[in-house]
């Protein structure tokens, strides 16, 4: 959406994605490399599921989009990816908005964030521990746990909907993108291109050390299973007709460079830009 003077406004309301499968967005700008998505996503099948929790600064809005899509006693399921700030920022504020829900997590990942709160947290008894490539039971559908190709914190699992084919990538995919986009088709495509080899270089820099071959294998672990719907935290969703081409994306990323990030002349450019100069 634009303004009539060809601005272009964040659209951060809930969008559907797939059938009872809806992505809750929230848009960061990212000077200089343009805007990047902090999503989580919702399955509204017999037992709601909410997957990732969104960022602590979104969190008014992001419970309103939450609660928009689903009634929240009526939520079952509540799937951490891992603890990141961006995924768990508001888990405590939905479990205890969420009476019947269970937190879907790991070991590692509930020991991480319990330190990283100001009060101990560890709900064992609203738990379930799921593992990277182990399953459970949402009611009318089966949901996979299943590693994404890149991450960025070692409990991260992707979530796989085999009742719709969508899969939920956490990081992977993360896309600096010149403008909101629901969709990645409706990026221009070398924006899109660049802009994924971009993020995926940013949030992964481990990339340079990867072992091409063994990457290679890692990937067709989650590209075998026939995708058609690939939405993640950072980027536009991706459908079928992209999803070969993303995967082909994510493989290239070990042959590439680090990604240099903006250094210090560019935050005194900022700095210069926003200071109002001292009156003496
Ligand atoms: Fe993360
Ligand atoms: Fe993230």
């Amino acid at each position: 959406m634009s303004t009539a003077e060809g601005i272009f406004e964040p659209k951060v309301e809930p969008y559907r994605i797939a059938p009872e499968t809806y992505v809750i967005p929230q848009l960061l700008e990212a000077p200089p490399v343009g805007m990047f998505y902090v999503n989580s996503m919702v399955i509204t099948g017999t037992e709601p599921v909410l997957v990732d929790t969104g960022a602590p600064s979104n969190r008014q809005q992001w419970l309103d989009h939450a609660w928009s899509l689903v009634d929240p006693a009526d939520v079952r399921w509540v799937f951490l990816t891992h603890d990141d700030h961006d995924h768990a920022g508001n888990v405590r504020q939905v479990m205890a908005a969420c009476p019947n829900a269970t937190l879907v997590t790991t070991w590692f990942s509930m020991a991480r964030y319990a330190i990283d709160t100001e009060e101990f947290w560890m709900p064992f008894n609203r738990s379930r521990w799921v593992r990277d490539g182990e399953s459970f039971q949402a009611g009318d559908r089966t949901l996979l746990a299943i590693r994404p190709p890149f991450f960025d914190n070692p409990t991260t699992r992707g979530l796989f909907d085999a009742t719709t084919r969508v899969y939920w990538a956490a990081d992977t995919f993360a896309t600096a993108i010149p403008h909101p986009a629901e969709d990645a088709a409706d990026l221009d495509a070398k924006a899109w291109r660049e802009g994924m080899l971009l993020g995926n270089r940013l949030n992964h820099p481990w990339h340079l050390w990867l072992d091409a071959g063994k990457f290679s294998k890692h990937v067709d672990r989650v590209q075998d299973l026939d995708i058609d719907t690939a939405a993640s935290c950072h980027a536009p969703t991706i459908h079928r007709g992209l999803i070969d081409e993303a995967f082909d994306l994510v493989r290239k990323v070990p042959e590439l460079p680090p990604w240099e990030e903006p250094g210090q002349d560019f935050l005194e450019g900022i700095i210069a830009a926003t200071t109002k100069p001292v009156v003496s």
